[in-house]
């Protein structure tokens, strides 16, 4: 049994001015007609195989974004199993164990298979084989993850060492160090025998409760006393569930990666690691989204009413009136009813500091 969970409570800064606190990154139609959250539903419930049986989604999110989810789902003609609802955010230790204990309260002893709400994945059947090679470690009593094999010294993934065993499909996780600094990431990315984390997490949801009552007994205690005393709200068109408000704003906020993932290799719990080649893209600010995007010749991309005229490289959003360009390279322009943003495309990042200013304003 696969009980698929959607971990959707980011804010994604770095994506303004279309990202906004209220209309986070994952709700967008960065690509297409479909928002980064609905391909991640669609992908979830497309794992469904003879082999096991398939639950409807949870999906664990703030308070704020309860009717997006619940309007993007039904938009998808995906089933809401239930949206469980947190206060505040506790990032993701909590938020997954959350989806553990709604899993077993159901009965049974699931296998959670937990995805991030804001990833790009090109290729979905790829991505759908390495799900099912996952779920059927994680079945044997492994806690799993998806490996990108890197490209760059990146500091903003966890790393996972891997011990190489070509004839395998899931390598053994030696190491996992959750965002290293870049003289440890450029040395990882010379060994060549390690990972990016996808984010993904591929566990039993008893092996999960155990892992983090075993590393960390004060989130696992003070998660479930909030998970005791939630207040449930079904009716037939919403699944909510509410934690107690005071008891998880309680809960210490750490992610699974430092809570869990970075202990496991050197314990009883036993950690593997599954490839995922699959055109994954972590769509963390402005020059992610361009590299994702079709373009045309000139290397542009743009969505919505855009003239570009003798320009390169260039991503141009427009959402409520005409955007023309001439002459430009390298750029980002987002343009929203109420804020434009133009941007060199190499300094996407610094989009976060922008939207620090406006909220120090406010
Ligand atoms: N429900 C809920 N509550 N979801 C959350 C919370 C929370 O408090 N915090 C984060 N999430 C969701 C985000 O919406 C996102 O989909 C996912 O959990 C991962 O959180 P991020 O905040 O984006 O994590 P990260 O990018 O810093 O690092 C993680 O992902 C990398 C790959 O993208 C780690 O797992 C890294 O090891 C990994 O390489
Ligand atoms: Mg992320």
């Amino acid at each position: 049994i696969v009980q698929p969970v959607i971990l959707c409570g980011g804010s994604g800064t770095r994506l303004w001015p279309l990202s906004r606190t209220g209309f986070p990154k994952q709700f967008l139609c960065l690509t297409g007609t479909e928002s980064l959250f609905q391909l991640s539903a669609k992908r979830l419930v497309g794992l469904a195989s003879p082999q096991f049986r398939i639950l409807p989604l949870l999906v664990v999110t703030g308070e704020a974004y309860r009717f997006l989810v619940n309007e993007q789902l039904r938009e998808s003609g995906i089933q809401l199993g239930a949206a469980l609802l947190e206060p505040v955010g506790r990032n993701t230790a909590p938020a997954l164990t959350l989806a553990a204990l709604a899993a077993i309260e159901s009965g049974e002893d699931p296998i959670l298979a937990a995805t991030p709400s804001d990833h790009i994945i090109e290729n979905v059947e790829a991505y759908t084989v390495a799900m099912q090679k996952a779920i059927r470690e994680a079945e044997q009593g492994n806690i799993v993850t998806l490996g990108i094999t890197p490209d760059r010294p990146e500091t903003g993934y966890g790393y996972i060492q891997a011990e190489h065993v070509t004839s395998e499909h899931a390598y053994k996780v030696l190491r996992f160090v959750e965002k290293p600094d870049l003289t440890t990431a450029k040395r990882y990315l010379d060994a060549g025998n390690f990972f990016w984390n996808a984010g993904v997490f591929v566990v039993r949801a008893s092996v999960w409760l155990a892992a983090l009552t075993r590393f960390r007994p004060d989130i696992a205690e003070t998660t479930c006393i909030a998970w005791s005393d939630k207040r449930e709200d079904f009716s037939p068109t919403q699944n909510f569930i509410r934690p107690n408000p005071e008891a998880f704003t309680a809960i210490p906020s750490e992610s699974i990666d430092y809570a869990v993932m970075e202990h496991g290799p050197d314990s009883e719990f036993a950690m593997k690691v599954v490839p995922l080649e699959a055109g994954w893209n972590d769509v963390g600010a402005w020059d992610a989204v361009w590299n994702a995007l079709p373009k045309d010749e000139r290397r542009n991309a743009y969505q919505g009413d855009v003239i570009v005229q003798d320009s390169r490289n260039i991503l141009a959003y427009a959402t409520s009136r005409l955007v023309s360009l001439v002459g430009v390279e390298n750029i980002v322009v987002v343009e929203t009813p109420d804020a434009v943003l133009v941007a060199d495309k190499t300094r996407s990042q610094e989009v976060r500091e922008i939207v620090r200013t406006l909220s120090k304003e406010k």
